[in-house]
């Protein structure tokens, strides 16, 4: 039995106040059932997410992380600050990383190996583009961005991984992926990973991304392969993204 997630990516969104009133909110909740919940703020915020999430269920993620220990790379987070600051996830591979800082795949695979060392499980993302997906490339496009990262980690290390899969043309659209279609990329990417360890394949968490809300978030989680939701633009309405939790149970 999966656990499911539900992991909140605030991009460059929020602000100390929207953090506080999640605090309060998730403080007041009971989650129906076994769910994990984690949110992602802007790093500087970080640290107040940190405490207003003390006294909650709610995990505390990154956005991205620098490869690097240390060093000569300006504005950049290392994982082990991360890491210093109590980050339980980080996103990597995101696609606005991808297209707008044009992080290859070989980047994505050395920010996941940057995240375990610093004892952060990745949550990798992947999806492909509208061309891709018009073309008929969307799986080909998925299971490489998918294996190239895998293919390269040993069976502790893809224990510690979540993949999220994100049309690109789904997200902060309005465009949701029909469940069939979000079901479908799910089982070919825990089909893919079944060849490699099948054990490792059914305990894969796979999480959804791109314009889940409060009223499609039901129809999308009760999908067989799909574990749970990574959510932007709702993810910043606590009432939403509380439903949301809430329709993971
Ligand atoms: O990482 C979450 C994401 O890219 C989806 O964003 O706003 O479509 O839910 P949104």
């Amino acid at each position: 039995m999966r656990k499911p997630l539900i992991a909140g990516n605030w991009k460059m969104n929020g602000s100390k106040e929207l953090i506080e009133t999640f605090g309060r909110a998730f403080a007041e909740i009971d989650l129906p059932s076994p769910v994990d919940v984690v949110i992602h703020p802007p790093f500087p915020y970080l640290d107040a997410a940190r405490q207003a999430f003390v006294k909650t269920p709610v995990g505390l993620g990154a956005q991205t992380l620098n490869p690097l220990h240390s060093g000569a790379r300006t504005g950049e987070v290392s994982g082990q600050m991360l890491n210093e600051f109590g980050v339980d996830y980080v996103l990597v591979g995101h696609s606005e990383r991808r297209q707008l800082y044009h992080e290859s795949d070989e980047q994505v695979h050395e920010r996941v190996m940057a995240a375990l060392e610093a004892g952060i499980k990745p949550i990798l993302c992947v999806g492909e583009t509208l061309e891709e997906r018009d073309a008929g490339r969307s799986e080909e496009v998925v299971l490489r961005q998918v294996g190239y990262v895998m293919a390269r980690l040993d069976s502790a290390q893809r224990q510690q991984m979540t993949i999220a899969y994100e049309p690109v043309w789904a997200i902060g659209t309005g465009r949701t992926a029909s469940p069939a279609q979000a079901q479908q990329m799910m089982a070919a990417i825990r089909r893919y990973q079944s060849g490699f360890d099948r054990e490792l394949a059914d305990a894969l968490r796979l999480l959804y991304g791109g314009s889940m809300n409060a009223s499609n978030a039901k129809e999308l989680l009760a999908q067989q392969d799909i574990d749970g939701g990574l959510i932007g633009g709702a993810s910043l309405k606590v009432d939403d993204f509380i439903a949301i939790c809430q329709s993971a149970g």
